[in-house]
């Protein structure tokens, strides 16, 4: 192993050798914090006017600079940008190039200025966005949801616990429950957001800083709420991008029991939904399978989220304050959290939005496996005061008889309700199927059909709040 033989130009002062090649392949993060380059110039924007403005750099210089950074962004975008390891990180590509192209005054952009509260302000300005985009991606979710709740108000299928058949419920009350879901999900992330909102730039390497700068000022050039209060916590805080990390990650849990009903709803032996082709996949030696891949991807993404969230709980478990190189690896989780939430919602959405929706073979499932037999044992209660527990051993009798006879509860006849309880009397017909089921179940938040148009009521309102 050999050093490169050069110091770093940017601190290499008191140094007599440049790195070992080892080091600086593991002290770069250029390759990935490159991501940040627009945040950092923005950054570096609002600190040179600033500093302008409060007269620490001539205006000459700041104007130079400004000009420098956008020659710079547009390199970028255009790829023309040489990226160096040797640089170590955006924050110095950058400078390095600015110093190229406007000679010494770029040296006065770092004054007041350190890269940790660099870092801090570029990587929340990229977190806020993603938890923004989120929650934009969340409420399409929803909304494509709302649709389906309202088409499908009245039409029934088997409510499951244990994945056993239970009580027949309305397909509109089950895309409810997504909704309910996905809502949280958002307001987890704009909630974050609202906490996130503290500028960090100014608190300088750890302590704040001597100039007379204005933090208020660059604050509000970037679109934060306020300063952050607290210098040392400023460099230190990592908890923006644990936040936007435990949003995402149960976010994910929830796409993925989304998913698991998908794959599970679109076996052939469900058959509730038929995938459109566009979300799909053929088998290479079996023709006749249409296979669920996008749904079994964004089950299986939930993984790496997770892992995500606790990979950045354990880098920042036990850290002393303030600053250290450990918290460079905070941003890979997260980016590849923030890539695969919005890949994972974006194919929730079209998956949902164009599956067909098969309500005959959800109505015959809901028929089965003697669904309304908490029906029977409630109108044993309401009608004849029988005690709930009597009426749930009578409707067992009642189940066991059918079963013996192979045919459903409403079939049996008065005579066989009857021999299970001499209390039966022929309108005892009148709560037995499953329509009328789901139709009296309009306690608030329960699954009739009223209810749910209720509910798409109240949520497309919210939303248009
Ligand atoms: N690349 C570094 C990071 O991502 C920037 C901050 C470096 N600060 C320092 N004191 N070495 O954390």
């Amino acid at each position: 192993m050999s050093d490169t033989g050069s110091g770093n130009k940017m601190w290499g002062g008191r140094f007599s050798s440049g790195p070992d090649a080892i080091m600086e392949a593991i002290n770069a993060s250029i390759d990935f914090d490159a991501k940040l380059y627009a945040q950092d110039i923005a950054g570096s924007k609002a600190h040179a006017q600033m500093l302008a403005s409060q007269e620490i750099i001539s205006a000459s210089d700041a104007e130079a600079i400004l000009h420098g950074l956008d020659t710079i962004l547009s390199e970028i975008e255009a790829g023309s940008f040489k990226f160096s390891a040797g640089l170590e990180d955006i924050h110095m590509n950058i400078e390095a190039r600015l110093g190229e192209l406007i000679g010494p005054a770029a040296g006065r952009l770092h004054t007041a200025r350190s890269r940790n509260d660099q870092v801090a302000l570029d990587f929340k300005l990229w977190v806020k966005s993603a938890a923004q985009e989120a929650a934009t991606l969340l409420e399409k979710l929803m909304q494509v949801f709302l649709n389906k709740a309202e088409k499908h108000a009245g039409d029934v299928m088997p409510g499951f616990t244990h994945l056993q058949t239970a009580q027949p419920v309305t397909f509109g009350h089950h895309c409810l429950a997504y909704v309910e879901m996905f809502a949280r999900d958002r307001s987890r992330f704009i909630d974050a957001i609202e906490r996130m909102d503290e500028c960090p730039l100014g608190a300088a390497a750890l302590a704040g800083t001597g100039f007379a700068i204005d933090r208020d000022m660059t604050a509000n050039e970037l679109g934060f709420r306020e300063p952050t209060r607290n210098s040392l916590d400023s460099v230190s805080d990592r908890d923006f991008a644990l936040e936007f990390l435990a949003a995402t990650a149960i976010c994910a849990t929830h796409l993925s029991r989304l998913a698991e009903e998908i794959v599970i709803w679109s076996t052939p032996q469900f058959n509730f939904v038929v995938l459109s082709d566009k979300f799909s996949t053929g088998s290479s030696i079996m023709p006749q399978k249409r296979n669920p891949d996008a749904a079994e991807l964004v089950r299986a993404k939930t993984g790496r989220i997770n892992g995500a969230l606790l990979a950045l709980l354990t880098v920042m478990k036990g850290l002393p304050l303030t600053y250290s190189k450990d918290m460079q690896e905070d941003k890979e989780p997260v980016f590849d959290a923030a890539q695969n939430i919005e890949l994972a919602i974006l194919a929730m959405t079209g998956m949902v939005a164009d599956m067909k929706v098969n309500t005959g073979e959800m109505a015959k499932a809901a028929d089965a496996g003697f669904s309304i037999a908490t029906d029977l044992a409630d109108w044993l209660v309401r009608e004849t005061g029988i005690p709930f527990r009597e009426a749930h051993h009578i409707t067992g009798r009642a189940v066991a008889l059918a079963e013996q006879k192979n045919c459903g509860l409403e079939e049996l006849s008065l005579e066989d309700l009857k021999s299970v309880s001499d209390r039966i009397d022929t309108s005892v017909f009148d709560v037995l199927s499953v329509e009328k089921s789901v139709a009296s179940r309009t306690s608030f938040g329960g699954t009739a059909p009223k209810n749910v148009a209720e509910q798409v009521k109240y949520w497309r309102k919210r939303l248009k709040q």
